[in-house]
């Protein structure tokens, strides 16, 4: 027997950061996937990695045999027994993971991977666990890569659709399924720490008090808006606040100067605004696009960065199936 998982991966539409420090933050599942193969075998702990063809495996001694860097399989190690400890259960696992979401990004790749074991993990071992304890269970790895994420990435990959979240309550407080909107996603192929960027955020929110509180409220208002704009299509509003984001996420330090060049190319092809999205310092941008500019858009921004692509919304996040 065994069992494939997969967990999208997310586009944050505003608040990022801010989301750290008790705000709010609007996210999109996108259909980018960390897909895994739970199966049987004579180790403790075995991992195949398609894309590189690396091998690791934990040996009958507790030790690790491994082809990857270590501090790659942390996050992995740490997503496994956070199941095992939770079911109080315990079995060798063989995990087969392949990613369509590029690493360090801003894409929710660590989020997606922890998701994807945890669902796969637990339903391996005979448990179909509800949304609020695979978020739970899957935090535990997320912190070994993050520090102290927020949970926005956790809640949307598991959720799936567009997700509004309420940092300071730590759940996601909305989820609107099929939302269809012009995004185009660009790689500035800066590779970058969300942790460190959190951190840095931390010195700046810190230093600034009561200016960085106001931020906070700004960037609320900026979801709240973004989500109506959403449900009413108005997608001129919708980009204008991209910008206004953008503006918010350069005053804290966490945007490049490749990332300004991307963000302003897109605009003066005609996009109704862009942003980068996740934690910044490199990593993706977003693009809302008109249909008639949006491939000249995605053309332009691969010449600037790297990979770029049309977002197409997730409406069914983390899910797992057995086989026999
Ligand atoms: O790790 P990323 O780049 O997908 O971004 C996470 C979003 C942050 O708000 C920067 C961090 C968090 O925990 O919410």
């Amino acid at each position: 027997m065994f069992v494939e998982a997969s967990a999208p991966g997310k586009v944050i539409l505003a608040g990022e950061h801010f989301v750290v420090h008790g705000g709010k933050a609007l996210a999109l599942a996108i259909r980018r996937y960390v897909r895994i193969r739970v199966s049987p075998t004579d180790f403790p702990l075995e991992i195949y990695h398609s894309e590189s063809g690396k091998r690791d495996y934990v040996d009958s001694h507790g030790r690790w045999v491994s082809e990857s860097r270590l501090k790659d399989l942390e996050p992995i190690e740490a997503s496994v027994e956070a199941v095992f400890d939770y079911l109080g259960q315990r079995t060798n696992v063989r995990l087969d993971i392949s990613s369509s979401i590029p690493m360090s990004a801003g894409l929710g790749s660590s989020a997606s991977l922890a998701a994807a074991i945890v669902k796969g993990v637990s339903h391996y071992l005979g448990h179909e666990l509800d949304r609020g304890e695979l978020i739970e269970i899957a935090s535990a790895s997320e912190r070994v890569v993050h520090g102290d994420p927020s949970g926005v990435d956790l809640s949307t990959v598991v959720s799936g659709g567009l997700v509004l979240f309420e940092g300071s309550f730590k759940r996601v407080v909305k989820n609107i399924r099929d939302v269809d909107l012009p995004l185009v996603v660009g790689d500035s192929s800066e590779r970058r720490s969300t942790g460190v960027l959190v951190g840095n955020v931390g010195e700046i929110s810190k230093k600034y008090g009561k200016i960085f509180s106001h931020l906070v409220q700004t960037s609320d208002m900026i979801v709240e808006r973004e989500l109506e704009a959403i449900i009413n299509g108005e997608l001129e509003t919708l980009g204008g606040l991209f910008n206004v984001s953008q503006g918010l996420l350069y005053s804290i330090g966490v945007s490049t100067p490749k990332l300004e060049r991307m963000v302003s190319r897109a605009i003066d092809l005609g996009a109704l605004g862009a942003k980068l999205t996740g934690a910044g310092g490199g990593g993706c941008m977003i693009a809302l696009t008109r249909a008639e500019n949006s491939s000249a858009v995605v053309k332009a921004l691969e010449d600037l960065g790297g990979e770029s692509f049309f977002v197409q919304p997730d409406s069914v996040g983390v899910k797992s199936e057995a086989h026999f």
